[in-house]
This record gives structure tokens, sequence and C-alpha cells, in this order.
């Protein structure tokens, strides 16, 4: 999505523009463009594609500049081309712009009517030239910004320069996230602190409706034109750790660090077999009232969740809904007392999950109702940890790779954790049945290991892949939810259209799909609904399908005509989704590196969807 970098300094800022950029690729964009000001001109450049395009075209120009705003864009409104690129500019005004401006039509109607011309189809052009009119009338930068502001409908961050004031830098967030990154003589925006740990690790967090002003030496914060005092953060050092490495690809890189991954997200809450005494006891008067849970996410964070509804309802006896917060926002769901609503989500800054809380917790307001809530999240800083009663952080690593992979697993590890907890807290879990959990979840690095073993073999069976159209996977139970993610994964990265079902579904339609060049990948951990699942597999072979079964080891299920059985370790049916994960994640990855897609970037796609 989206990506701002800004900033305000003694020497030029070009190259740590353009390497800011750089770090926000992983987001997701389709155009890139920056401005510069320099002796009272805005010097801009843009360009369609990657940054290494305006990189070029940088180098090129040798433009320079000690001030100066950048962007990747992902288009909304308009195609990608090179007007319609960031910043846009009206006169002595240059804006960058993340988010989406709802009312920007009527205000481009007044505008066009005061004779300003529009030369893109962006939402973004508007802000320019509302901020250079309310120049005309207001001569101080941060007053005129203040003044626009308020015109605005949507969610939003800015960066915003200005000819006439070549020592300042005015940033907005209002919806959409962004940082300063504080230096020494010079100081920085983003919207993703990553995109600044080359030049600090010292951060203040903007909070919704805050407007700040950046000099080289001064960050003043403004709320409803007072000034307010934001605490600056230092930034972990592990948080930078963010390169490819020797993998050829940050998916891979992240898939090889799950066994690591999940071992640091445990240690946070386990004490030998147990649960630590301090792990969320500042939620466990929460939990002991809590009556039913509810949780909300979107894509590979919503099959998290599914998963948690299984085992949420199956140890803790909690009733668990789970629904994907694009729907739950817009449907009124019915707000239950007592209820402990619990938001899923690597970024902790997805726009749909992000309003499913804020409207939540309005409406239990309004209502007078008691509800917790909490975030399971990767990103300590973001939104979503901020705004909820409670959070968990998933230990994961910045995940950098679109297609998300330890960010998930970890998300299990976490669930099991606050599950476990909730079940201790209401007595709904007997200590032996905690022990024997987390004695398994400390094996599970381990396990994950081990099943990367199996990486060979999958890159050989994903050449069978490459030249197919569709796929479908298929579980049962909690696999069910790594079917759907087996889908979405080899759908993202590789093109390939692909369904996930639960297996007792393919009698009621996706049988019809199937024939001989149909492959269907079979989850099959040994559990109660093996032998079931084994029908199901006959059903598919009958119909000429070829079957690439992740079998557990002891499953009885062998390599025949038509039928690739890929051995994974046998594992309690608790920790089964974590390691059925891993082998569907090198399979779609080795599926997509195999049709040379952009692996890490996937077409149209964005690492963290903040507009709706
Ligand atoms: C999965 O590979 C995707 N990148 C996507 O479905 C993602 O999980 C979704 O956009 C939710 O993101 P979040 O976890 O940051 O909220």
């Amino acid at each position: 999505m989206c990506g701002i970098v800004g900033g305000v300094a003694e020497r030029s800022i070009t190259n740590i523009l353009i390497e800011g950029l750089k770090r926000l690729e992983y987001r997701g964009y389709d155009s890139a463009g920056l401005a510069l000001v320099d002796h009272g001109q805005i010097l801009r450049e843009r360009r369609v594609g990657k940054v290494a395009n305006l990189e070029q075209a940088v180098e090129e120009s040798a433009i320079v500049g000690s001030l100066g705003i950048a962007h990747t864009r992902w288009a909304t409104h308009g195609k990608p081309t090179e007007n319609n690129a960031h910043p846009h500019i009206s006169g002595r005004v240059a804006v960058v712009h993340n988010g989406i401006i709802e009312n920007y039509q009527e205000l481009k109607d007044d505008l066009e009517a005061l004779g300003y011309n529009f030369t893109s189809q962006t939402d973004t052009e508007v802000v320019a030239h509302l901020v250079h009119e309310a120049l005309k009338s207001t001569p101080d930068l941060l007053k005129a910004v203040e003044q626009v502001v308020p015109q605005l409908k949507g969610a939003y961050a800015l960066g915003i320069v200005d000819t006439e004031y070549p020592d300042e830098l005015i940033a907005v967030r209002e919806g959409s996230p962004l940082v300063i990154g504080v230096g020494i003589g010079e100081n920085f925006i983003s919207s993703d602190q990553l995109a600044l740990l080359p030049v600090t690790n010292r951060f203040i967090y903007l909070e919704e409706g805050d407007i700040a002003r950046l000099t080289r030496e001064t960050i003043e914060v403004f709320v409803n034109g007072q000034p307010v005092e934001r605490p600056i953060k230092e930034l972990d050092a592990t948080i930078s750790n963010a390169t490819k490495g020797e993998f050829k690809h940050y998916m891979l890189k992240e898939i090889y660090e799950q066994p690591e991954a999940i071992q640091q997200t445990i240690s946070q809450a386990l004490n030998g077999n147990a649960l630590r005494t301090d792990f969320l006891e500042n939620a466990e008067v929460d939990f002991k009232n809590i009556k039913q849970v509810q949780i909300i996410a979107c894509g590979t964070s919503y099959h998290a969740g599914m998963i948690g509804k299984y085992w949420f309802e199956q140890l803790s006896g909690l009733p668990c809904q789970v629904e994907i917060a694009s729907e739950y926002r817009y449907r009124s769901p019915v707000i239950v007392a007592d209820t402990l609503y619990v938001c899923i989500s690597q970024s902790g800054e997805t726009a749909d999950t992000l309003a499913a809380l804020r409207d939540t917790k309005k409406r239990a307001a309004e209502k007078g109702l008691n509800i917790s809530t909490m975030t399971i999240c990767n990103v300590a800083t973001s939104s979503m940890v901020r705004e909820t009663n409670h959070h968990l952080l998933t230990l994961a690593g910045p995940e950098i790779g679109v297609a998300s992979t330890k960010a998930f697993t970890t998300q299990l590890a976490v669930l099991m954790l606050l599950i476990l907890k909730i079940g201790q807290v209401k007595q709904a879990i007997s200590p032996e049945k905690i022990e024997e959990i987390t004695t398994e979840m400390w094996h599970t690095p381990k396990v994950i290991l081990d099943t990367l073993q199996n990486d060979k073999e999958i890159l050989r069976l994903s050449e069978l892949f490459v030249e197919k159209q569709h796929c479908l996977f298929l579980g049962r139970g909690t696999e069910f939810p790594i079917a759907l993610e087996g889908a979405l994964k080899l759908k993202e990265i590789s093109y390939i259209h692909a369904e996930g079902y639960a297996a007792g579904e393919l009698k009621h339609g996706p049988l019809a799909l199937v024939d001989n060049d149909m492959p269907v990948v079979i989850l099959a951990p040994k559990d109660d609904m093996l032998d079931k699942l084994k029908s199901n597999m006959e059903e598919v072979q009958a119909r000429g399908g070829e079957l690439f079964v992740f079998a557990d080891e002891n499953s009885g299920i062998k390599n025949k005509d038509r039928q690739h059985v890929v051995n994974v370790p046998s594992v309690s049916t608790w920790l089964a989704p974590i390691i059925y994960s891993v082998p569907v994640q090198l399979l779609s990855y080795h599926v997509a590196v195999l049709r040379g897609t952009d692996v890490d970037q996937p077409r149209n796609l964005a690492k963290s969807v903040t507009v709706e």
C-alpha cells in the first residue's frame, strides 16, 4: 500500500528518501516519486514501476535538496501513471498522501470553480490545491494545513512542503499511520518506521488527529491548534533485522525463521510447562467474566482466527465467533456484554479490522455494555495495539514478504497461549491438559525444523503445478482453515486459481471440478477424521484427480499412481495446524519461483492494507 517518507536536514536528503522508499517496497506499490525543495523551487521526479526507475531518474537529473517528501503509490483513484504518482504540486506546495479523501469530488468541483486545473485523477491533488488556496489568506504553512484538515473526510496521512518555508515539513495523521524519526539536527517522517532505520532508531508515534511541524532542530505536535507532548521511543535493535540474508526471497527466509519465531513467542508466556504467573496478569479480571469470544481479522489472520474458534470451543468451552472484518463492520452486528473482542493482525493497521474495532468500542460505549478488547499483533507500536485493552505480541520479527508465513504460525501459537490462559482463569482447562499442550508447544520449533527437511521433495512436486490453471486444497477440522490458507498462499504469489474446501464439502459442488488436470492438495494429520479424509481422497482419485498429500508419517497413506505423498512428522491434533502450514507455504513458494512471479511483492497486492 502507499508509503510516505520525508525529511528536513542540513545535508541533501535525496538518497535518504530513495533508500526509505526502497525499504517500503515490500508494502506493495505501482509508482513512486519525490519532491525536493531547493532554492525556492520544487524539484520533482516521478516514475511508474519500481523505485529503481525513480532512482535512475533522480541520478540523471541530479536533483538535491535538504527538505523533501517521497512516496510509493498503490493506485486507488486513477491508474498507475506518472501524472497520478505523488507528490502532487500546487504552485509553491507539494503533498504526499496515504489513504483516501472520500469527499474529494466535491472539493475538486469547488476548487475548479476557483480556477484550479487538475493534472491527475487522484484524490490527493485536492489537498495540494486546498493548502495553496488557504495560504492566500493565512500566511503560515501550519495554520493553512490546520484550516484544510477539517474539510477532508476519510482516513489519511499527509506530508506537506512549501517553497516559502524551506525549513519546515508538515505531517498529518488522521486514520493512516505516520511516525516521526528523530535525528540529530535532522528529522524525518514515514508511514513505516522501517523506512527510517538507516537514519534513526528514535521515533514519535503520531496519534489520530495530530498535526506536526518539523524543522531540523524542533518537532512540535498539535491537536486542534493546541501543542501536545508525544513521547520519543527508542526502538529495539532486533527490529532492524530486515534483510534477506542468504535467502533468495524474504518469503523463504521468513518460512525458515518460523522455529525461532515460535520459540520467541512462546517464551514470553511459558515458564517450563506452566503459564508464567505474570502472563496477561492484568487481563485476569476481564477473562473471569467473559462469556464469549468474537474474533475479527482479514486474510491470513482470519484463517488463524478460524483455527482459534475450533480451539476456543474444544478446549475452553467458550463460544467463539470469527468473522472477516470487512463484513463484520458493515452488518450492524449485535454487541453482547461480557464478550472478548479479539483483533488478529500482523500489521495492526489493516483498515477494516481497525474500523471494526473502533465501531465495536463506540457502540458498546453508547449502549453502556461492558466488553474487553484484545489485539494479537506483530507490531508493538501499531494502532490496534494502542487501541485495545490488552494485547499479545507475535514475536516473529519484521515480516516483509507480502505473503504472510511466520506471522501466521506465531498467531496460532499466541492464540493457543491465550486460550490456555483463559481456560486456566476460568478453571475450564485442567492443569494436566495445560501441561500436556505446553510440553508439545516447546517441541514445535524442532518439529518445524524436521518438516522443513521436506523442502527439496516439495520443490520437486511443485514442478508438476507450474502449468496448472487451478488447484484445490482439502482438509478437515483445523486443517480446513489450513486448506484455505494454502489456497490463498498459492493464488497470491503464483497467480494460479486455488480454492480451499472442507473435505466433507467435496460432494456438495467442487467435485465437479475434478478431472485429470486438477491437482488436489490434501492435509492429512493423524486425527479422528483421517478415515473420512481417506474416503474423500478416493472420491478425487475415482474422478482422475491427482493427489498431493501432506500426510502424517504414521497415517498409512503411501505413494501410488497419481498420488504423491510427503511425510510430515507425527504431532498432536493441537499442533497440527502450525506444522501443516509449513509444507503449503513451501509449495506455494516454489511454484511461484518456477513461474517467475514477483514472490515478495506479488502484483496488485500490498503488505499492509491501510485503505478499504
Ligand atoms: C496473506 O498472505 C496476505 N498478505 C493478507 O491476507 C493479510 O493476511 C491480510 O491483509 C491481513 O493483514 P494483517 O494481518 O496485517 O491485518
